[in-house]
């Protein structure tokens, strides 16, 4: 939890900031915790620009327009060196924590330093209205008010001269504050960006309404639609709506006014609502106002969430939400994942990929616990693909049954079978639907001359193994050396298409590993060297019978996927160099790596189908609330000092890697009982 945090203002200002910052201090002073303000938005926490703030500093403020510690537009904060200096200037200061108020920008750069591992929550507030999951921000509603009320002093000096007015209103790209000012301002006509206009029939319109004995027309434009105020006014000049036309740009007026009732409470709310997150831990979330039964549906698994909204008005939005709480909105990534400067490849992806072949034990549920961390804590994208390879091993319903160990368990996903819309960007999840993508592989192996055709079984392996001749003797699996490989010559050309679309099950294709020494770190293992020559030799990315290897496989789809962030148990450490050169010979980035030590029995044995009581679905048929679950995982993770209940995100702030032990975590006889007995 923090103990002292900051609160900055950017971007553009917004009506209700300055009761925004109030809320925000004097709740985190309630708290018993420190208050600092940053002044001019980013470029001052880059500049090192903050003020210790008490709560009579933040009186009288909550009726002022702007903000008292004044915004800014901050180029500078987009390159990493600004971030990283605006993170030591946090740190110099002793903040552990930050409450960024602003739009999108804003929002994004708040963001940025929450990938970096700095606790920041948002506060939607901008006049545009156009953030991600925010019903409505701080500032709108005054905004509109002030908008109204010049619509309505237009037309009192329409009417007289029985003119036609334009009034531009801001929004950027947003036509929200165009919509609502035009209907309730009774305009004539409504220009918005979202919304194709064509303004000859625009002119046709109020050539109506002057036909109709309207003494004076109003069009409220947006100022991000194609034919804005100078656009139409423009195209007027040349075809005339039939009145005297004049032009009114409201411009920035719209943003200095005194905040009105609504976007007081609305900012007061969403202040404290930021500390309370803050000191929950939840990482990167921004705090917006939701109003019940007007959600989305959900689109990931696991956890209720909305769609990224589009920028398109929302006409069902009424100000009038002002009794609705404030609630998470959404989190910062999916506010950098609504706009087009999103910088593409920068958030972790992650995954989990248990095999369907038996159910769900404390083990999986423990590494996918700490997978799910790993990313969840930077914000990133988690996967969840199901890895069905090998049919007669697959049990039915047992995908299923995982995804809703899984779900019990308080994790959830972005990508998986179980989603909408085939389950994400790299459909299918399901690795048995994903064969055309592992024969694209190997042709391109055997492309660089790096495949061959293996006819030599398991059998003559194990012959060769026991032969009195080196290497080979000592090693625990059977290494298949370099020198069994056919001569070029030897290889016909074309046998891998012959393989793959003859049907010929003769040979095996195995892959030609380098002479080399593979050294990689392994977050919680350290540093790994292996020479897979000499460990495993060539092997098998297809089987004899035409089954896909588990290596290429997993390769093929991490890259496929963009998994940058492999977190999975001990046991495949093993094959995680045999990997890395496959990675490599297909040109791929290699991602980072966690080995998470293994659970195991009370006997020390690593758990099997045969210990049906540490299945998470029998803990769960016991009635053990999956609080404590997860609550003793985590504990055997290292990230409580004891077992204690609690929700996969609590442990968010508790998390990294350092306090991951590197052996195995023997289980209680009755780990039942032991969860019984926890708090
Ligand atoms: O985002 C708020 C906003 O007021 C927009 O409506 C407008 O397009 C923009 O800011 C104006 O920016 P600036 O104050 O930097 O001119």
């Amino acid at each position: 939890m923090p103990s002292k945090i900051a609160v900055l203002t950017s971007g553009g200002d917004a009506p209700g900031m300055n009761a925004a910052i109030r809320a925000v201090v004097r709740a985190a002073l309630a708290r018993g915790w420190e208050a600092v303000g940053v002044r001019h938005g980013f470029a001052g926490l880059i500049a090192g620009d903050l003020v210790p703030l008490q709560a009579r500093d933040v009186g009288g403020v909550l009726q002022l327009g702007g903000t008292f510690l004044r915004s800014a537009r901050c180029r500078e904060f987009r390159d990493e060196q600004g971030q990283l200096t605006a993170l030591d200037r946090l740190a110099g200061a002793g903040i552990d924590g930050l409450v960024v108020i602003g739009g999108n920008g804003s929002q994004t750069g708040a963001y940025a330093l929450a990938t970096r591992g700095f606790p920041v929550a948002g506060v939607a507030s901008t006049i545009d209205n156009d953030l991600f999951g925010s019903e409505i921000t701080i500032g709108v509603d005054t905004a509109l008010n002030i908008a109204l009320e010049a619509i309505d002093r237009l037309k009192v000096t329409a009417s007289s001269h029985k003119r036609a007015f334009l009034v531009e209103v801001m929004g950027r790209d947003c036509g929200y504050l165009a919509l609502m000012a035009g209907i309730a301002g009774g305009a004539e006509a409504i220009v918005l960006p979202e919304v194709e206009v064509d303004p000859h029939q625009l002119a046709d319109e109020l050539r109506g309404a002057y036909g109709r004995g309207k003494a004076h027309a109003i069009v409220v434009v947006a100022e991000g639609a194609k034919y804005n105020a100078e656009g139409l006014a423009r195209f007027f000049k040349e075809e005339s709506p039939g009145f005297d036309l004049r032009v009114t740009r409201l411009g920035h007026v719209q943003r200095g006014g005194t905040p009105g009732a609504f976007d007081r409470l609305l900012a007061t709310r969403l202040g404290a609502a930021a500390v309370d997150h803050l000191a929950r831990g939840d990482q990167g979330v921004l705090v917006g106002l939701r109003r019940q039964g007007h959600r989305h549906p959900p689109r990931r698994s696991g956890r209720p969430q909305e769609a990224p909204r589009s920028r398109a008005v929302r006409a069902g939005a009424d100000p009038g939400a002002v009794e609705a709480p404030a609630q998470v909105a959404g989190t910062l990534r999916q506010v950098a994942g609504t706009l087009p400067q999103q910088v593409a490849g920068t958030l972790p992806r992650g995954r989990f990929a248990p095999s369907p072949t038996g159910p769900m034990h404390v083990g999986g549920a423990r590494t996918a616990l700490a997978a799910w961390l790993s990313v969840r804590s930077r914000n990133g994208v988690l996967v969840w693909r199901v890895e069905d390879l090998d049919p007669p091993r697959v049990v039915p319903g047992m995908a299923e049954a995982h995804r809703r160990d899984l779900a019990w368990l308080g994790l959830d996903w972005d990508e998986g079978p179980d989603l909408s819309e085939g389950g994400g960007p790299h459909a299918p999840y399901l690795q048995s639907q994903r064969g055309p993508l592992y024969e694209a592989a190997l042709a391109r192996l055997a492309a660089a001359g790096r495949l061959f055709p293996c006819r030599v079984s398991r059998k003559d392996l194990q012959t060769l193994a026991t032969a009195p001749h080196g290497a080979l003797h000592d090693m625990g699996e059977i290494p298949y050396p370099a020198t069994l490989r056919p001569p070029a010559s030897d290889i016909e050309p074309g046998w891998l298409e012959n393989l793959l679309h003859a049907g010929t099950t003769e040979a095996a294709v195995r892959f030609q590993v380098e002479e080399k020494t593979v050294v990689f770190q392994d977050r919680i293992q350290g540093e790994i060297a292996e020479r897979v020559d000499r460990s495993v030799g060539d092997f098998v990315l297809r089987r004899r019978d035409g089954l896909w290897a588990y290596q290429l496989a997993v390769v093929v789809d991490d890259l496929a996927m963009g998994i940058d962030d492999v977190v999975r148990g001990a046991d495949l450490l093993a094959s995680t160099a045999r990997q890395i050169q496959l990675i490599e010979a297909l040109g791929g980035t290699v991602p980072a790596y966690a080995h998470v030590p293994l659970l195991v029995n009370a006997r020390g044995e690593k758990l099997s189908k045969r210990d049906a009581g540490l299945a998470v679905a029998t803990l769960r048929d016991a009635g053990i609330a999956p609080e404590r679950v997860v609550g003793y995982l985590a504990f055997s993770l290292g990230l409580l000092a004891e077992p204690a209940a609690c929700r996969p995100q609590d442990l968010l702030p508790l998390f990294t890697w350092t306090r991951i032990g590197k052996e195995a975590w023997i289980l209680p006889e009755d780990l039942t009982a032991a969860l019984r007995r926890m708090t």
